[in-house]
Order: structure tokens, then sequence, then C-alpha cells
């Protein structure tokens, strides 16, 4: 299990992340829904060690893993989809998805994860993780590399963001292939369909945890409460 205890987050004293607990046991799937600027991705980098908690600790059963870095939490099971994804120039598909050949996955493997995102592997295994692959397509190849490692934990930061109405379904793939790999997933985002989708939900605003429950129940009161207030109203007008 994995579990974030009384994590409190500020940058130069403005108040982040307040006093949040969350558990995620092994196997089960988990969304964390909330507005623009909620503290979702602090929380995805609090979880990675990409950012350190001001306060709180974060613990894989019952090791302390706060002050590991990225890489060793990377050894531990737990990765991360970053909510930009970044381009690696000069190494193909293939490359990315197999680590460079260090990755052992056979020829169907490649097509089953490609073809799952999608991407049909005649025609992406052998493009170059560059330019000139879209937005969506970035974030479909960095999902199937994240599939093809079958991590413990992944933490998904907006994986339906910048793609199209395939979104939907696209998630519930990697959903269906993460129940049968055994991995816990944290999904971010701010779409209640798409939080819908999973075991359990948090919802979080403005740094704080609001509600946390069964997806339906929390997505309910998301949609009926969320909507009406001000202040997600008026982040949501600024963007
Ligand atoms: N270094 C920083 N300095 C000042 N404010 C910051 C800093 N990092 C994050 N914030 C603020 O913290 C809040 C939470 O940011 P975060 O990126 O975690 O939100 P989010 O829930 O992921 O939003 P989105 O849905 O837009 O991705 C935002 O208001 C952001 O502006
Ligand atoms: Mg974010």
């Amino acid at each position: 299990m994995l579990c974030l205890r009384g994590i409190h987050y500020s940058v130069n004293g403005k108040r982040i992340i307040e006093a949040v607990n969350m558990r995620f046991r092994r196997g089960m799937s988990y969304s964390i829904l909330g507005p623009n600027g909620a503290g979702k991705s602090t929380l995805a980098y609090i979880l990675m060690g990409v950012l350190k908690p001001s306060r709180g600790r974060v613990f894989l059963g019952e090791t302390d893993i706060t002050d590991l870095s990225i890489t060793e939490r990377a050894k531990l099971g737990i990765s991360l989809l970053w909510q930009e994804p970044a381009r690696y120039e000069g190494i193909t598909v293939w490359e990315y998805l197999t680590l460079g050949g260090k990755l052992r996955v056979n020829k169907e493997e490649l097509q089953r994860v490609l073809e799952l995102v999608g991407l049909p592997y005649e025609l992406y295994a052998h493009r170059f993780v560059d330019k000139s692959l879209s937005g969506g397509e970035r974030k479909r190849i960095e999902l199937a590399s994240l599939l093809l490692l079958k991590p413990r934990y992944a933490v998904l930061d907006e994986p339906d963001s910048g793609l199209d109405i395939t979104a939907g379904e696209l998630i519930e793939n990697v959903l269906n292939y993460f129940k049968e790999t055994g991995t816990t997933v944290i999904l971010i985002t701010h779409h209640e369909e798409i939080a819908a989708k999973t075991d359990f939900a948090y919802f979080l605003c403005a740094g704080r945890l609001i509600k946390k429950g069964f997806s339906r129940e929390v997505v309910e009161y998301y949609k009926r409460t969320c909507g009406r207030c001000f202040l997600a109203g008026m982040m949501r007008d600024e963007h």
C-alpha cells in the first residue's frame, strides 16, 4: 500500500497542499479529481519524489520513502506519466519503448500495447520520438511505455489531456490492462467521466481533500458542488 500521511506543501509562503491523507491499495484504481490549480500535479510530484513535502510523510507499506529520489522510487515500482510528455530526439518508438533493447518484450506484446493506445505498430514502431509526432501521439507512446513497464504503482497525470474523443475508451483499456498486471493506478484528471472509470476517487480542491470514496459517489458530489463553487468557477473562467 502507498500512503500519503499528513502532507503539507508550501512554496514562498503560499499553501498549495494542506493536511492531505490518501491510501492506495495494491491492484485497485484511484482517481484524484479536482479543478485546475487544485494541487493534483503537486501531489503526483510528492508521490514520485520530484517534490518533498513541507510536512508529512510518504509510505510504501511500512517503509518511509519520503527522502527517496525519483530513481529510487522507480526501482521500487512507482512510475509517473507526466502531464507534459517529453521528447527524445534521435531514438525510435521501438527503442524508446524497449529502453534501447534493455526491456525484454517480444513483437506481439509491443504490437498489443501500441494497438491498445490506438497506434498501429506498422505505422509507429519505427517513427522517431521527435517533433514530427503530435502531442496526442506522444502522450499515447508514453502511456504505452508505462504499460510495458508494468509498475507496481502508475501515477497518471491527466492521461486524457490532449487526446481526442477516443480518450475515454483508451483510459478504459489502460485500466483493464493494469488490472491484469496487478498495477495500482492513480489517475489524475478534471474530467468526472474519466474519474468514474476507476474503483475509488479523491476529490481535491484548493489543496484540500474534500471527499473520498467509491468513484461514482465522489463524482456525483463533485458534479453537485464543484460546478456551483464560486472559486472553481473563477478558476475555470481564467482558462
Ligand atoms: N513554484 C510555485 N510557485 C507558486 N505557486 C505554485 C508553484 N507551484 C505550483 N504552484 C501553484 O500551486 C497550485 C497547484 O498547482 P498544480 O500544478 O499542482 O495544480 P493542478 O491541480 O495539477 O492543476 P491543473 O489541473 O491545471 O494541472 C496552483 O495554483 C499553482 O499555481
Ligand atoms: Mg496538473
